[in-house]
């Protein structure tokens, strides 16, 4: 099926296997490997992208369905700079291990950090809730997360 999509910032159109799921299509037809592929159920959250500025489970949702529509991976995310806060806080309070989780994490994080400045590490821990991680007991990326609103809250006044 002929899909015209934009990915990361480029309008891309490619004849689309109908069942294809848009983190395979990612993945194994644009080559953009960040986004990961876990339990493939909509459960663990490894494969969470950015469709239209919402945060979707690559794995749950047709590449067929993003017609039309903007896809923002964590290629195109690190590389604007958005996630650059971040990932450097993940970076200094050792909020990674094996990283299978992380690409998934920091957009899921990414999103707290825009809708709702003010979370508190009881809403950090909700809002990431979906996103498994296997390594860091999420403590550590409970923090990270929290130096990020805490450094936005200070520049802000
Ligand atoms: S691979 Fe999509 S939620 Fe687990
Ligand atoms: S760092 Fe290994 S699963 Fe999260």
């Amino acid at each position: 099926m002929q899909t015209t999509l934009n990915v990361n910032g480029q309008t891309l159109t490619r004849s689309i296997e109908p069942r294809q799921h848009l983190i395979d299509f990612l993945r194994e037809e644009l080559g953009l490997t960040g986004s990961h592929v876990g339990c493939e159920h909509g459960v663990c959250g490894a494969c969470t992208i950015r469709v239209d500025g919402e945060i979707v489970r690559g794995c749950l949702m047709l590449a067929v369905q993003a017609a039309g529509r903007r896809v923002d991976t964590i290629e195109g995310l690190s590389d604007s700079g958005e996630l650059a806060a971040l990932q450097d806080a993940f970076h200094q309070r050792n909020a990674l291990q094996c990283g299978y989780c992380t690409p998934g994490m920091l957009i899921a994080a990414l999103d707290l950090v825009r809708k709702n400045p003010d979370a508190t590490r009881a809403q950090i821990r909700e809002h990431i809730s979906g996103n498994y991680c296997r390594c860091t007991g999420y403590q550590a990326i409970v923090d990270a997360i929290e130096t990020v609103l805490l450094a936005n809250k200070v520049a802000r006044v």
